[in-house]
């Protein structure tokens, strides 16, 4: 059984995009990342603070916009069309999930396609089913495939069974399992899915994302299995000094002997999704100069 081991994945990725963000500087260009946050969520709070971190270690500009829980869906507006117009801003980031008075669609639609680094806005998702490579593609899953491709896993005719079918990982990781390139037999697995754990047993790569703590159990698992887990959720443990663990969606313990592969929460998917971010925001500055391509 091997770990894959995201955190020295995505140190790897983030390298790449150290050297990238040099050649920008020598041509004048820092990138720059906006990512608003409404609320207080804890988790999402700690998430933004990692993605300004790992912009500050890789000299890419950012600025971190909090705005109270009461935040108006007109305010928050303003602030995405703010940061549509200003040129020293060429990513944008609406952590998700809002507090219940924002309409998350609305707000997605508004921000700049061409700044929309999560690949939520409707243009990137049409790109991405197209296969249109000048889109910007969710970060979790992009990652998800990054480390599967890092790790040398065999995906061409492979039954890649994902759980969950959100906008954030489900649907985008889908479609790129089934694209060229990655060339898996894709199913979409979901709460009103009959019999989850036999339709999991055929999968030679398994991708939960539903956000249950340890759902999915050994019985879910072929030998053999590669377990790609998205989850990040806490559970409650009065031991520890903050007061809970990170588990994911996998129960890692019984799973892990059964797996080919598996990854670990923390240390799996998560770096991914970050390195992701930081690729797609060096994307996006890099088109605003009119260098679509390398660089
Ligand atoms: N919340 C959980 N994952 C994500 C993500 O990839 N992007 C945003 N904006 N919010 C999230």
């Amino acid at each position: 059984m091997t770990i894959l081991n995201g955190k020295e994945i995505a140190t790897d990725a983030l390298a790449e995009c150290r050297e990238q963000v040099q050649a920008l500087e020598a041509q004048g260009v820092t990138p720059g990342l906006a990512v608003v946050i409404v609320g207080k969520d804890p988790a999402s709070h700690v998430y933004v603070g990692s993605k300004v971190k790992t912009c500050a270690d890789l000299g890419i500009y950012s600025r971190r916009i909090e705005l109270p829980e009461e935040t108006s869906q007109r305010e928050l507006l303003e602030v995405v069309a703010g940061l549509n117009a200003d040129p020293s801003i060429h990513g944008i980031l609406v952590q998700s999930p809002p507090p219940p008075q924002i309409d998350e669609e609305e707000i997605i639609r508004l921000i700049d396609p061409d700044k929309d680094v999560d690949g939520f806005h409707p243009v990137n998702v049409g790109k991405l089913v197209m296969e249109d490579d000048s889109g910007f593609v969710p970060c979790t899953p992009q990652g998800c495939i990054h480390l599967l491709e890092r790790a040398g896993i065999e995906t061409a005719g492979a039954n890649a069974v994902v759980i969950g079918r959100s906008m954030i990982v489900g649907k985008p990781m889908a479609l790129l399992l089934m694209g060229r390139g990655i060339n898996a037999t894709v199913t979409v697995a979901h709460s009103r899915t009959r019999e989850l754990a036999r339709v999991c047993r055929e999968a030679d790569i398994l991708i939960p994302a539903i956000g249950r703590p340890e759902f999915v159990t050994a019985d879910f698992v072929k030998e053999g299995a590669v377990v790609i887990d998205v989850g990040i959720n806490r559970l409650e443990d009065s031991s520890r000094k903050s007061g809970y663990k990170l588990v994911g969606d996998v129960a890692y313990e019984e799973v892990a002997p059964k797996c080919r592969a598996i990854t670990p929460v923390p240390g799996g998917v998560g770096p991914m999704t970050i390195a992701m971010l930081m690729g797609n925001t060096i994307k996006a500055a890099r088109s605003s100069m009119g260098q679509p391509e390398g660089g």
